[in-house]
């Protein structure tokens, strides 16, 4: 039996990258997954989460069509930045806008059905994982936009829990290192890069990126029954990234 059968998740981004490896998982785990994205995908509804009217519908459906909704995972996301006196007041409301606003809005209304659905045994509701990043918990160069939303969407998440724990909705964040996904590629692909990309590579205690399936095991975990202690946090999930720096002291010591 899967560790989701009969639980009904809302995943936004589910189109590519963390978003579409967790609906997958999910799936597999017993879940009916109804899966969002801006952009049109096959078995998937075209719900942009910046867009109120388009994420109260969409939520709306789910509840018409499966009874409830248990969890949802909020993938959709865009990269974006730049350093600050150089950056349009545009660029800085494109990425607000998806990563932090659309979190709210999907939040709000995921949360809002949440709170009708009458509590399993323990008491619990639903489940909320948001998308944040290890880029929401530390600053990087040229970072900006990005890091002040992830940041904003880790001290939401904390509030989410602070808010409805008693209520029966648990709600908790996931940052992951470097993931292997079209958003890592775009940035990394770009003329010039090679060398950061290398040196990001590095910073991973483990040596490497990660792989959309690994944060997709840590979602699986959060809104399962597992995790039925689990509100509040920000799980990294990050290879190490963040665990401290490396100066090369290992490598004397004959450990690399
Ligand atoms: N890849 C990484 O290294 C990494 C690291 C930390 C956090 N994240 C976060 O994980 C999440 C998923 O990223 P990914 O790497 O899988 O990227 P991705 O680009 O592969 O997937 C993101 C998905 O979000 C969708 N999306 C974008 N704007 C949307 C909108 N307004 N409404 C609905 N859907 C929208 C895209 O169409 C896409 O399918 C993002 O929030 C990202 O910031 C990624």
């Amino acid at each position: 039996m899967g560790r989701l059968e009969g639980k009904v998740a809302v995943v936004t981004g589910a189109a590519s990258g963390i978003g579409a490896a967790t609906a997958r998982r999910f799936a597999v785990e017993g879940a009916t997954v109804v899966g969002w994205d801006a952009v049109g995908s096959d078995g998937l509804e075209v719900v942009d989460v910046r867009d109120e009217a388009a994420v109260a519908a969409g939520v709306a459906r789910a509840v018409a069509a499966h009874g409830r909704v248990d969890a949802l995972v909020n993938a959709a996301g865009v990269a974006g930045g730049g350093p600050v006196h150089a950056m349009d007041a545009a660029e800085w409301e494109r990425v607000i806008g998806v990563n932090l606003t659309g979190t709210y809005l999907t939040n709000k209304h995921v949360i809002a059905a949440m709170l009708e659905q009458t509590p399993d045994a323990r008491g619990q509701r639903g489940s909320i994982v948001n998308i944040a990043s290890i880029e929401g918990l530390e600053g990087t160069e040229g970072g900006s936009a990005y890091n002040a939303s992830k940041g904003g969407v880790v001290i939401l998440t904390k509030n989410l829990a602070m808010d409805y724990g008693r209520r029966g909705v648990r709600a908790n964040c996931i940052c992951p290192g470097f993931i292997d996904t079209p958003m890592m590629g775009a940035v990394f692909d770009m003329a010039g890069m090679d060398h950061v990309r290398r040196s990001f590579v590095e910073a991973h205690a483990l040596g490497r990126c990660g792989e959309p399936e690994e944060i997709a095991a840590a979602a699986l975990f959060l809104v399962s029954d597992d995790a039925s202690f689990v509100t509040g946090s920000a799980l990294v999930v990050d290879g190490g990234y963040t665990a401290g720096h490396q100066h090369g002291i290992a490598a004397m010591m004959g450990l690399a």
